[in-house]
This record gives C-alpha cells, sequence and structure tokens, in this order.
C-alpha cells in the first residue's frame, strides 16, 4: 500500500473546511488508495482551536481507512511541517468599515507568514493551492515569500468559477457538463474574471455556434458567473462553501491526477504567455498530467477576449500595486 502524504489545510474549522476535510480524508482528492495525514491549522484563539478539535472528532467517527493521522496547530511554522500538499483557506474577511487596502494588507500579513512558513519546512516540492481571498493576489504574496520553491508549484483557486461556467453552459444547452470540452476562465477570480466558451465543444461541435447570441454571452453569462457569489450570499445568507470545498478537490486531484488532455482552469504565475506580465497570478486554461500542469497556448485573442482580459489583468495588477509595499 502507498505511503500516506502530508496534507495541510488551513481556516479548517471554517465553512468551507467542514465541507472540505471530509472529502480529503475519503480519498476523493488524491485517490481512493493514498493515505493522507491532515495537518490542519486555525488561529491560536481558544474558540478556534476549540471548534477544530470538534471537526477533528468528527473526521475520527467517519473511521475513514485512509486517515492515517491528524494534527491540530496554531503556527504555520509546525502544520506546514513537511507537507506535500497546502491548501490555504483561511484568509481575512472583509469586515465592516474595513477599506479595500486594509483588507488587502491584513491578507498580505498572513500569506507572507504562511508562505515564508512552508519555504521553511514544506517539503521542496509542495503544491500550494489558495482558496482564501483575495486568492490570487495571496497566492502571489505566498509565492514571492516563498523563494526557494518552485514558483509554478504555487495556484490560485479559479476553478470554481470555471464550474459555474460549465453549470450555465449547460442550462443554456441542455447538454450534461461533462459534456463540455475546452472551457477556459482567463484572470482574477473577482467579478472580472472572462469564462470563454469560444474554443468549447460538446460532443464536437462548437458551444458558441450552438448558442450563437453575443448579447447572452456578455449581458446574461458573464455577469451570472461573476456574480454568483453574490447571488448564493444573498439567497443562503451565507457565503459559498459546499461548491467551494468541491472545486479544491477538483483542483488538486486533477493537478495531482491529470485530466487526460481535457482542460480546467487554474490561477498560475504567468510566464508571460498571452502578453500577462511575469509572475501575475493569472486564471488559464491548463491541461495536467504527471503532477504538473501545462498552459494551453496559441489560442486566438479576439477585441472583446482582449478587452475582458485588460480589465481582469488591470484589477490583478491593482491588487499587487496595493501590497508590493509589504513584501
Ligand atoms: P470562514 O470564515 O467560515 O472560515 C475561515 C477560517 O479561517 C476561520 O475559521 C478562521 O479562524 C480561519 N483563519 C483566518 N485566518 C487564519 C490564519 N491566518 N491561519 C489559519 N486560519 C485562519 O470562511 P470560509 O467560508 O471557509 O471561506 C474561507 C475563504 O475562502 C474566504 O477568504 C473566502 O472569501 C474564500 N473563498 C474563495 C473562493 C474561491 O473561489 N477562491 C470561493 C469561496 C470562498
Amino acid at each position: 500500500s502507498k505511503k500516506p502524504v502530508r496534507v495541510a489545510v488551513t481556516g479548517a474549522a471554517g465553512q468551507i473546511g467542514y465541507a472540505l476535510l471530509f472529502r480529503i480524508a475519503s480519498g476523493e482528492m488524491l485517490g481512493k488508495d493514498q493515505p493522507v495525514i491532515l495537518q490542519l491549522l486555525e488561529i491560536p484563539d481558544e474558540k478556534a482551536q476549540k471548534a477544530l478539535k470538534g471537526v477533528m472528532m468528527e473526521l475520527d467517527d467517519c473511521a475513514f481507512p485512509l486517515l492515517a493521522g491528524m494534527e491540530a496547530h496554531g503556527d504555520a511554522n509546525t502544520a506546514f511541517k513537511d507537507t506535500d500538499y497546502a491548501l490555504l483557506v483561511g484568509a481575512r474577511p472583509r469586515g465592516p468599515g474595513m477599506e479595500r487596502a486594509d483588507l488587502l494588507a491584513a491578507n498580505a500579513q498572513i500569506f507572507t507568514a504562511q508562505g515564508k512558513a512552508l519555504n521553511a519546512v514544506a517539503s521542496r516540492n509542495v503544491r500550494v493551492l489558495v482558496v482564501g481571498n483575495p486568492a490570487n493576489t495571496n497566492a502571489y504574496i505566498a509565492m514571492k515569500s516563498a523563494p526557494d520553491l518552485p514558483r509554478k508549484n504555487f495556484t490560485a483557486m479559479l476553478r470554481l468559477d470555471h464550474n459555474r461556467a460549465l453549470s450555465q453552459i449547460a442550462a443554456k444547452t441542455g447538454k450534461p457538463v461533462s459534456s463540455i470540452k475546452k472551457l477556459a476562465v482567463w484572470g482574477n477570480h473577482s467579478p472580472t474574471m472572462y469564462a470563454d466558451y469560444r474554443f468549447a465543444t460538446i460532443d464536437g461541435a462548437s458551444v458558441k455556434d450552438m448558442i450563437n447570441d453575443d448579447a447572452w454571452n456578455r449581458d446574461v453569462f458573464l455577469p451570472t458567473v461573476g456574480k454568483r457569489g453574490a447571488a448564493i450570499i444573498e439567497a443562503r445568507g451565507l457565503s459559498s462553501a459546499a461548491s467551494a470545498a468541491n472545486a479544491a478537490i477538483d483542483h488538486m486531484r486533477d493537478w495531482a491526477l491529470g485530466t487526460n488532455g481535457e482542460w480546467v482552469t487554474m490561477g498560475v504565475p504567468s510566464n508571460g504567455e498571452y502578453g500577462i506580465p511575469k509572475d501575475i497570478m493569472f486564471g488559464y486554461p491548463v491541461t495536467c498530467e504527471g503532477g504538473e500542469y501545462k498552459l494551453v497556448e496559441g489560442l486566438a485573442i479576439d477585441e472583446f477576449s482582449q478587452q475582458c482580459i485588460n480589465k481582469t489583468l488591470a484589477e490583478l495588477q491593482g491588487e499587487q500595486d496595493g501590497v508590493k509595499h509589504l513584501l
């Protein structure tokens, strides 16, 4: 049987954590033959640590055969020790009256410290997924704070946007979600993301031709996907957690186990592809194989798409400029 791998999860007592940990422990993320050791991080606060203990009691009570160990931590420097995978979910939410700059600064502090801790103690090939918002910029900060680790191993979660777009296209075309191939989402995990079905196919036929409605794309599809998070808060009274956890599972599973040539979306540091400046953590279409992602290159970018990409890039550059002095 396989040797256990170490999976660190931050914000482990939060909403997403509650929807995520049980699925990791059951083998949905890394495979039904892969034992895992969970290294769980929460803020040192007594209430948070107590809540984390409660979640761990429930994990115990699932008697998961693949759960080879479990640890509770209040410090990233112990939580990330030797970890093979790190899911950085915990972040500072925007409080009442909090300015955007304050939010960026509070998160810059968290992700600088966590990047440094990964750099110091994690496996030299740790694969990092940042979920906590602003996810792209937090991933950028963590990457910049971990100079001894491969840049390419730092990623941000765009998969929820990707899955939201798949589901809207399935509803519009009346075709099953699983039949939709070659969808791309470009840019920031924010309402400026650009979900792009120009290359998408269903049973070999062009989705763009099937829908054939630019006004729907611009006025319905993109706003629906972009504002989906707000719509869920409005309906549920709480932010999306189960679908976010599901997207995190999808992202890590595909990265680790491969996509069989199919496209998925990951936020990854640019090397200049599609004119995005180096190091910007940008949503791109990728394929995964052998534990590595590979960008889908050479796609044609038309005028409307370029405008959308410019807009989401400008937002990311603004965020990055806002934290530059803190790095
Ligand atoms: P939550 O507030 O229920 O849980 C967050 C947990 O993180 C809390 O238990 C908190 O104590 C902990 N935490 C805060 N700072 C920490 C730190 N420095 N170290 C360790 N733990 C820390 O929030 P929820 O709903 O679980 O969401 C978590 C994050 O994910 C939020 O930033 C949210 O905006 C983001 N998110 C991202 C999505 C994406 O697609 N990228 C989708 C949905 C949510």
